[in-house]
């Protein structure tokens, strides 16, 4: 196992009728900004609930928050808080709703230039505005980590950010507020889910963490076993809180301690969406089978563990029926895994190729995924 130092200070507050709760963590006085999407919140009853929770504080409001959000829109809100006084966020929404809050409460406080740097250059946060959140859709973790992801809609560019003053100061966790999620939210959160484990576990290291192996496995079995009940029962209390749950663990930074970490999956499926608006997840689901097989020497331990531990998959072509049982996942998940599916073919891989080669990242767990390896794998997914 390699050396790690770990911290994580989220709140988590889980459960049905918690919303309420938010009053009692929000510091008294504080001249509150709630942040939100495009009306979701409104049909579903959490705006009323985050409302009536609010009742005691000085509160204004900042909708229109698009899915993969864009650094003008934050811009606009930092705007608003400069000009209210704000002093503590709260976000209410979908990962797109986190991660542009994170950014807007980096970049209110940000004083070294435009705030775009932190996006583009990794420019450091010395100090952002505190904020706390009620997460609808379960996908991202956001809601358990510093991390965030904005888009510039000028430029097309996708890009992360994280700092350790960006973690949410508390996280309610209400799996009744994920019934009125679209049927295309639900396969999108498991799959995003699935990938983000599958980046911190199917990596060429295999033996030496074994509790975060176990750990992922559980996650992913989770993910497997209750990802399709959520298609057939979009109501059903406790598969959407197993759902709920695992998604926080895919991505909380405990299965990424002491070992190595690929992403490539999702660097790449990032400059898909940036040019070509597919959903976040719809990109992971056409990427991840192409990772597996183009690295499936490298990663030959874990995917047939992966095989074994959570699809029964043992024995001959055992490394091929995997990734086929991953595609088929995905599949059964309504989230399609192919370029053609999305009216992609030759000319978007060389867009997302010649981007990436801009870039000059090598990606993967052992930095080799250069631009041509790239191109191997979006070929064999159109
Ligand atoms: O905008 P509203 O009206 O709220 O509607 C949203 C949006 O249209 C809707 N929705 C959310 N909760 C709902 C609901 N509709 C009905 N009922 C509910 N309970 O769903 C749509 C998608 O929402 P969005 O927040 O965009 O989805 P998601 O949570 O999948 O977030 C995706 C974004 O997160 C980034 C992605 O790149 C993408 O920009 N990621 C963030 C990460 C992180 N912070 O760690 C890691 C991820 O890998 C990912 O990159
Ligand atoms: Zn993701």
């Amino acid at each position: 196992m390699e050396n790690f130092s770990m911290v994580n200070p989220v709140k988590i507050i889980f459960g049905k009728d918690t919303i309420a709760q938010i009053a009692n963590e929000i510091p008294q006085g504080s001249k509150v900004l709630m942040t939100y999407g495009g009306g979701s919140i409104k049909k579903n009853g959490v705006y009323d609930q985050a409302v009536n929770a609010l009742k005691g504080f000085e509160f204004h409001e900042f909708s229109g928050i698009e899915p993969n959000p864009h650094y003008e829109t934050c811009m606009k809100a930092v705007a608003l808080i400069k000009e209210k006084g704000i002093d503590f966020i709260l976000a209410v929404g979908g990962g797109s709703v986190l991660d542009a809050t994170k950014f807007i409460a980096a970049a209110t406080c940000f004083q070294d230039g435009d705030p775009w740097l932190i996006l583009a250059k990794g420019a450091k946060v010395k100090k952002a505005l505190p904020f706390g959140d009620i997460i609808t859709l379960p996908a991202t973790g956001s809601e358990m980590n510093s991390g965030g992801v904005i888009t510039r809609a000028e430029t097309q560019e996708k890009l992360a950010f994280s700092s350790p003053l960006t973690f949410p100061k508390f996280s309610v966790l209400d799996p009744t507020t994920t019934y009125s999620m679209p049927v295309r939210q639900i396969g999108n959160g498991v799959v995003d889910a699935f990938v983000h484990v599958m980046e911190q576990y199917l990596t060429y290291n295999e033996g030496d963490s074994l509790l975060q192996d176990y750990m992922a496995e559980g996650i992913v079995k989770t993910l497997v076993a209750e990802g399709p009940k959520a298609l057939k029962d979009p109501t059903d209390y406790d598969v959407r809180s197993n759902l709920m749950w695992a998604s926080t663990w895919a991505l909380n930074g405990w299965i990424a301690c002491g070992v190595p970490e690929d992403w490539a999956t999702h660097m790449i499926g990032h400059e898909i969406t940036a040019f070509f608006g597919l959903d976040h997840a719809q990109t992971l689901a056409i990427v991840l089978p192409g990772v597996m097989t183009v690295l499936k020497e490298q990663k030959s331990k874990k995917i047939q563990r992966l095989g074994k531990e959570v699809f029964g998959i043992e024995g001959a072509d055992a490394i091929a029926k995997t990734i086929k049982a991953v595609e088929l996942f995905f599949e059964e998940m309504g989230v399609k895994t192919h370029l053609s599916d999305y009216g992609l073919g030759d000319e978007a891989i060389d867009k997302v190729v010649n981007r990436l080669a801009e870039r000059g990242w090598k990606l993967g767990e052992c930095h080799n995924i250069a631009p041509e390896v790239i191109r191997e794998i979006l070929t064999i997914r159109k």
